[in-house]
C-alpha cells in the first residue's frame, strides 16, 4: 500500500479487530472521566499540542529519557526549535503563567486529555502517540490534597471495574533529602559499578536515582540492599508521608509503599505514586504522578505548589479489555427505516427528515431490496427499532414498526406515524 500510518502509532475505528481501536471504547472512557473530573471540581484546560522545545527541557528535566531521547523536534518555518508534547504538565505550567491564572483563585484544579508523542521503541502498551487524561492541582501543599488525588485516581479504575491494580506510593523528599540520598546511592553502587546494567551505567553519573527502578535483573539484584530514600527525609518530609499514608488508610485505600519508586520525570517532590496493571505484561504503569513544589517558579511563574498525575488511556482500554470489564453497547439509531421501491424510499426521506429534525437518531437502508437482509443489518448496526415500508405497506398506507430488541410488530397507519414513533422516542 503507498500510504501507511507511522510506525507506533494507530487509528481509532468505528469497527476494528482489536477491540482498544474501538471508538464507542474511547468514547465511554472519556464519559466516565469527564463525570469523574465534575464530581472532583476539575475544571478542562486544553493546552497546544506542541510549545517551543525549550519548555519541555526546561519543564521535564533535561537529562530525563523523555527530554533527551524521545522528543519529536521540529524547526518551523523561522527555524525555531519546537517539539510535540511528550507530557501535559510543563504545558499547563506555561499556560498557568502566561495567562496570570495565580490572580484569579487560591486552588486550581485542572483537567485535561489528548495525544502526547514520544519516540520510543513500540510495543505493546507503548506508541509513539499515546493519549493521557492529566489533572493538575496548583496552590496546596497540604497531604489532604495528595489524598484527594490519589483517591480520585483510584475512584477513576474503581468506576471502569478495574480490579487488578496496585497503588504503590513513595516520598523523595525535597532538594537537600535528594541531594544527601544520592550521594549515599552513589557510595553503595560504585563498588558494584562494574557489575550494572549498561543501561544503568550510563545512568550513574547523570541520573543515578532512576538506576532504581530498572527493570534489569542484574541491577534488581544489587539494589537488594539499597538503602532507602525514606531513612533519608527531612523531618517535615517525612511527617507529610506519615498523615498522608494515615488517611489513605481512613479513606480505606490500599496501597504498597516502594521506597525504590522515582518516576521518570524531574520535577517531583516528597509524594510520588503509580499504579500499576497486575494483569498486562511489560508495560504495567496505567498512571502515575506526583508532588512538584519548584516546578512553577523554575518556569519563571509565582512560587506556588503542585501535585498532579497522568494515566495512559491505551493501557487503560487495554487493561479493561484484559479483565473483561462491562462496555455499553455500541449505540446504533432509534429507527432504522426500509424502504422497498422508489416511492417508499421517497417516503422515508421525507420522514427521517422530520424525526431527525425533532432530535430522533434515524437511518435508512437506501440499497434495501430483501426484508430480511435490512434487518440483520439494522441489528449490526443495533438499531432499536425497524420500520419496514414495501409494496403490500405503500399500497395500504400502513408501516411495520419492529422492535428489534422485544421482537414485537405493530401495523401503523401512515397519518399516525410521526406521532407514534415520536411518543415511543420521547417515552424512553
Ligand atoms: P508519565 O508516567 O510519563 O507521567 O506518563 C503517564 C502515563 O502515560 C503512564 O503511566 C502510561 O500509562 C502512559 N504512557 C506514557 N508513555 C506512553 C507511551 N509511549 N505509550 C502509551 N502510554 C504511555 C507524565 O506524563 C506526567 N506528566 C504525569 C504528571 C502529571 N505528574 C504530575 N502531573
Amino acid at each position: 500500500m503507498k500510504y501507511q500510518i507511522p510506525k507506533g502509532l494507530f487509528d481509532i475505528l468505528p469497527y476494528s479487530k482489536e477491540s482498544f481501536k474501538e471508538t464507542f471504547r474511547w468514547q465511554y472512557l472519556e464519559s466516565v472521566i469527564k463525570k469523574l473530573m465534575g464530581d472532583y471540581n476539575f475544571e478542562e484546560i486544553r493546552v497546544p499540542i506542541f510549545e517551543k522545545t525549550d519548555l519541555f527541557l526546561r519543564g521535564v528535566g533535561e537529562i530525563t529519557d523523555i527530554a533527551s531521547k524521545e522528543l519529536y523536534t521540529f524547526l518551523d518555518k523561522a527555524k525555531r526549535s519546537m517539539s510535540l508534547r511528550p507530557e501535559g504538565t510543563a504545558s499547563v505550567m506555561r499556560a498557568f503563567i502566561e495567562n496570570n491564572l495565580s490572580q484569579e483563585k487560591k486552588l486550581h484544579k485542572l483537567y485535561y486529555t489528548g495525544p502526547m508523542f514520544r519516540y520510543d521503541r513500540p510495543q505493546k502498551g507503548r506508541y509513539r502517540q499515546h493519549h493521557q487524561l492529566g489533572i493538575e492541582v496548583i496552590g496546596e501543599k497540604s497531604f489532604e490534597i495528595d489524598a484527594e488525588v490519589i483517591d480520585m485516581l483510584i475512584t477513576l479504575f474503581k468506576r471502569l471495574e478495574i480490579k487488578h491494580f496496585k497503588l504503590l506510593i513513595n516520598s523523595i523528599g525535597d532538594f537537600e533529602t535528594r541531594t544527601n540520598y544520592k550521594k549515599a546511592l552513589l557510595d553503595f553502587l560504585k563498588p558494584n559499578f562494574e557489575n550494572l546494567s549498561e543501561e544503568s551505567q550510563a545512568r550513574f553519573d547523570k541520573n543515578p536515582m532512576r538506576i532504581l527502578d530498572s527493570k534489569d535483573e542484574r541491577d534488581k539484584k544489587i539494589l537488594k540492599e539499597v538503602p532507602s530514600i525514606l531513612d533519608f527525609l527531612s523531618s517535615s518530609a517525612k511527617k507529610h508521608f506519615e498523615n498522608l499514608l494515615n488517611l489513605l488508610d481512613k479513606l480505606d485505600i490500599k496501597y504498597e509503599v516502594d521506597s525504590k519508586l522515582v518516576r521518570g520525570l524531574d520535577y517531583y517532590d516528597d509524594t510520588v505514586f503509580e499504579i500499576i496493571s497486575e494483569k498486562t505484561g511489560a508495560q504495567n504503569s496505567l498512571g502515575g504522578g506526583g508532588r512538584y513544589n519548584s516546578l512553577l517558579k523554575s518556569l519563571g511563574g509565582p512560587d506556588l505548589p503542585g501535585i498532579g498525575f497522568a494515566c495512559g488511556l491505551e493501557r487503560i482500554l487495554q487493561t479493561m479489555i484484559e479483565e473483561d470489564v462491562y462496555f455499553p453497547k455500541k449505540k446504533g439509531p432509534f429507527i432504522y427505516i426500509i424502504p422497498i421501491g422508489e416511492d417508499a424510499k421517497e417516503y422515508a426521506i421525507i420522514l427521517a427528515k422530520d424525526l431527525r429534525h425533532h432530535k430522533i437518531s434515524v437511518d435508512i437502508d437506501l440499497n434495501a431490496k430483501k426484508i430480511q437482509k435490512s434487518l440483520s443489518l439494522a441489528d449490526k448496526l443495533n438499531a432499536k427499532n425497524a420500520l419496514i415500508l414495501a409494496d403490500n405497506e405503500m399500497n395500504q398506507k400502513v408501516a411495520s414498526f419492529k422492535n428489534l430488541e422485544k421482537r414485537e410488530q405493530n401495523e401503523i397507519k401512515f397519518e399516525d406515524l410521526k406521532n407514534f414513533i415520536k411518543n415511543k422516542f420521547y417515552k424512553l
